[in-house]
C-alpha cells in the first residue's frame, strides 16, 4: 500500500503523522519515506545522519523492498529514508518520480510506503507521488484559512487522483463540520499534544509513548487504513513439482501460451 501524508498551507503535522503511522503501523514491512521538496526534517530531530536516504535511493536501481541499506531506524521504532535539508531534496523527488517511481509502486504491492510530501501544490516535484498513492492524507487544522487552502486544491488534485484522498483533522475542533463543507471523508483526526509530539520530533523519549493520545488515535488512522487492504499471505506461493524426468513421466504440455517461458 502507498499513502501519501501532506497538507494545504500551515505545518500542521504531516511529518508528524507520516512518522507516527510507521511507528504504529499494526503490520511489518513498513517504511516512510521522506518526499518533502522543502527539505528533510528527520534527520536533524533524531540526531542522525540524512545519508545514504533519499538522495541515494532516487539515484540507485532497486527492485522489490525498499532496500535496507537506504533506511535508517529512528529511535521511535520506525524505518525511514531521510531526506537532505533545503531545495536539494526537491532534486532527489524529481530523481525518485523520474526514475523510481515503478519501483516504489512495486515495493508498496507486498509492504507499506509511507511518503511524506509535504505541501501539495500543483507545482510540487512531488505531485506523481501523490498521484500514484492508493491513499492520501490531507492534514488541515481547524482554522478556516487552512481548511480554505486544502478546498481550493480540491478541483485539481481529485482530478490527479488514482487513489483516496481523506482529510486528517488536526487539533480536533469541527473536523465533521470541515468535511461536511470541503466534500471530504474523515480519516481520523490527530489531538494536539505536546508529549505525543515531542516523542515523534525526537524531543522527548518516553518509554510507553505508544499509550498517549497521540500515538492512540495514529494507530486508529493506521487500522482504518489497514483495512482496505487484506493482510498479504507471508507463505511462500506454493512450487508444483514434477516427478524427474527419465523414469517414463511425461509432463503435461503448458495450456497457456508464454506460461513456461516460451511462445
Ligand atoms: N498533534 C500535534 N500536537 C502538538 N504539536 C504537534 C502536533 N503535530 C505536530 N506538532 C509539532 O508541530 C511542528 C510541525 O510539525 P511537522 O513538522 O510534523 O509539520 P509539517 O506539517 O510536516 O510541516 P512542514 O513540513 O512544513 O515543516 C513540530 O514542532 C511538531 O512537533
Ligand atoms: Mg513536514
Amino acid at each position: 500500500m502507498l499513502i501519501a501524508v501532506g497538507y494545504g498551507k500551515g505545518s500542521p503535522g504531516a511529518t508528524t503523522l507520516g512518522l507516527g503511522l510507521a511507528a504504529v503501523w499494526p503490520r511489518p514491512d513498513v517504511t516512510l519515506v521522506e518526499c518533502d521538496p522543502a527539505g528533510g526534517d528527520l534527520w536533524a530531530r533524531f540526531g542522525h545522519h540524512p545519508e545514504p536516504g533519499l538522495s541515494a535511493l532516487a539515484a540507485s536501481s532497486w527492485e522489490g523492498p525498499i532496500p535496507g541499506f537506504f533506511r535508517q531506524r529512528l529511535s521511535v521504532g520506525a524505518d525511514a529514508v531521510l531526506a537532505i535539508p533545503g531545495d536539494g531534496a526537491a532534486a532527489s523527488v524529481l530523481t525518485l518520480v523520474d526514475r523510481g517511481l515503478d519501483a516504489l509502486r512495486q515495493a508498496s504491492t507486498t509492504a507499506t510506503v509511507i511518503v511524506d510530501v509535504g505541501r501539495v501544490d500543483i507545482r510540487s516535484p512531488a505531485l506523481p507521488l501523490v498521484a500514484a498513492a492508493d491513499h492520501v492524507l490531507l492534514l488541515s487544522a481547524s482554522p478556516l484559512a487552512q481548511q480554505a487552502q486544502v478546498g481550493a486544491r480540491l478541483p485539481w488534485l481529485s482530478n490527479a487522483l488514482s487513489g483516496e484522498l481523506w482529510l486528517v483533522g488536526v487539533g480536533g475542533h469541527r473536523t465533521a463540520e470541515v468535511s461536511h463543507d470541503l466534500g471530504l471523508p474523515v480519516i481520523g483526526t490527530v489531538p494536539y499534544s505536546r508529549w505525543g509530539a515531542g516523542v515523534l520530533s525526537g524531543q522527548l523519549r518516553i518509554p510507553n509513548w505508544r499509550r498517549l493520545k497521540l500515538a492512540r488515535a495514529v494507530r486508529r488512522i493506521a487500522v482504518a487504513l489497514c483495512a482496505f487492504e487484506p493482510e498479504p499471505d507471508p507463505r511462500p506461493a506454493r512450487m508444483v513439482v514434477w516427478p524427474a524426468a527419465g523414469r517414463g513421466v511425461v509432463p503435461p504440455a503448458p495450456t497457456l501460451a508464454g506460461r513456461w517461458g516460451g511462445g
